[in-house]
């Protein structure tokens, strides 16, 4: 079976849907912000800090090309900023957009204060990488699936499904 990857901005529920299908259907599945943590032994908020975004994408650039035998790969939201990151994700498998509404996406991170390009940041900024980051998602994306209204569950079958198609 080829990989799946999850994409789709924070808060769109890629981890969640990479641990359902792991317990779901025993399907193997990682993070890449978790691969990067415990590689670096830093949490993404001290990357981002002590080193800056440009560091951070290096790395995940890295992970991405490092991680092997997985079935599932959740990605970090910003996998998109770098090119090289598609050409490993379309070699390697199907690309998968979750998509959540920009609305959706403020009820669901309105508390978090892990992440530090949302964190802080006012509703105009936040809306324009939304709508910046969903052009590239669509241009990454193999598939993309609507998850507004859905349960962890429904989006998980249709993941299935489509992997079963090819
Ligand atoms: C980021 C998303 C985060 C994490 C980092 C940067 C982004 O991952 O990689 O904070 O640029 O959108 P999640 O999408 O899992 O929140």
């Amino acid at each position: 079976m080829s990989v799946i990857y999850l994409i789709g901005f924070m808060g769109s529920g890629k981890s969640t849907v990479g641990a359902y299908l792991k317990e779901t259907y025993q399907l193997s599945s990682v993070d890449t912000d978790e691969w990067i943590e415990k590689y670096y032994q830093k949490s993404i908020p001290s990357i981002f800090a002590e080193e800056g975004e440009e560091q951070f994408r290096q790395y995940e650039i890295e992970a991405l090309r490092s991680i092997h035998g997985y079935d599932v790969i959740a990605t970090g939201g910003g996998i998109v900023e770098r090119d090289e990151n598609y050409s490993t994700m379309h070699a390697n498998g199907t690309i998968v957009y979750l998509q959540a509404s920009f609305k959706e996406i403020m009820t669901r991170l309105q508390h978090d204060a892990s992440r530090p390009l949302w964190k802080d940041q006012d509703i105009g900024k936040r809306e324009k990488l939304y709508n910046r980051r969903h052009t590239l998602y669509t241009s990454f994306a193999d598939v993309v699936i609507h998850t507004d209204q859905k349960t962890i569950a429904a989006i998980g079958e249709k993941i299935i499904g489509l992997v079963q198609e090819e």
